[in-house]
């Protein structure tokens, strides 16, 4: 059985069971020179449970890219798509540290360092316990080289997720995933897209980066719930939503030196995530009460 489960900007996914093991199959659209195959075949040797894993590729007319299955779709769907129930905070903050997590190993604990230079929330998969694996990990270098005629969007990433110093010189270091990562915390909180398209008042479309920035710039955020998603409702500690919201500011600082790296932003949201639980379980009341 095969079925096409979508289409990205290299190619289409599809859906296939080889041998009994779901898999997801890309197809790109672009030509792969024989050092990018042994390039791909390392690849496949990065194991951890917050990356999404590359299983084997082929060359037949196309490169074929095979991936495990993650069952239950992308963050973005998540935090957009219709008919999908609103994922409730401590699950947010989850999926944070899950992709900080995959994103810190990429970074810190592979033979070479792989930058990712396409973290964005279509990118970070949840499979069906609600934990995040980040996908598509290594790609850009096989497809900067391998397709010289993709328009330049492609080569830098996704509109919305890039660092100023990206836009402006091309510089890449590990700090431009720091940044894209801030911008899907900000996701996290507020269900937008990473840019916000112009309302019909007609004003201009603003990345999420400058909303968040202009009210937490202000002496004191009180305007932020402002942006947090309405499919939250009540349900949120709102000291949580600053501390993320904080902790996404730092990464999207302008200057690359300031932004934290991703072994201290993977700290900081352990300790986040155990206090959200917490939260979560329930009241602290009843955990005193049963002292
Ligand atoms: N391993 C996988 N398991 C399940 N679904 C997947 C898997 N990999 C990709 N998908 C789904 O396939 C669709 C297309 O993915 P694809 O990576 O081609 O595009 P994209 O992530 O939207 O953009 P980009 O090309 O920049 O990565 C997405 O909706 C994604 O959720
Ligand atoms: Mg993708």
């Amino acid at each position: 059985m095969v079925l096409l489960i979508g289409q990205g900007g290299f190619g289409a996914v599809y859906y296939a069971e080889l041998r009994g093991e779901k898999a997801a199959i890309k197809k790109m659209d672009t030509q792969a020179a024989k050092e990018f195959l042994a390039e791909l075949r390392v690849l496949t040797r990065v194991h951890h449970s917050n990356l999404v894993r590359l299983i084997g590729c082929c060359v037949e007319g196309s490169l074929f890219l095979v991936y495990e299955y993650i069952e239950n779709g992308n963050l973005s769907q998540h935090l957009r798509g219709s008919g999908r129930d609103p994922l409730p905070w401590s699950k947010r903050v989850q999926i944070a540290l899950d992709s900080a997590r995959g994103l810190e190993y990429l970074h810190e604990h592979t033979d070479a360092v792989y930058i990712h230079r396409d973290i964005k929330s279509a990118n970070i998969l949840i499979d069906k316990n609600f934990h995040a694996k980040v996908a598509d990990f290594g790609l850009a270098k096989l497809i900067e080289v391998g397709s010289k005629s993709l328009p330049t969007r492609r080569f830098a990433g996704t509109f919305g997720y890039m660092p100023p110093e990206y836009a402006r010189c091309g510089g890449v270091s590990t700090k431009v995933d720091v940044y894209a990562f801030g911008v899907v915390i900000y996701e996290l909180i507020s269900a937008k897209e990473a840019v916000v398209r112009a309302d019909s008042s007609g004003s201009e479309p603003r990345g999420l980066v400058y909303l968040f920035d202009e009210v937490l710039n202000q002496p004191d955020p009180k305007d932020l719930w402002k942006l947090v998603d309405p499919g939250l409702g009540d349900n949120y500690p709102l000291d949580s939503v600053r501390k993320m919201a904080q902790l996404a500011k730092a990464c999207t600082h302008e200057n690359k030196e300031l932004r934290p790296s991703m072994q201290s932003i993977v700290v900081a949201l352990m300790t986040l995530s155990s206090s959200t639980e917490d939260w979560d379980v329930g009241s602290l009341y009843e955990n005193q009460a049963s002292i």
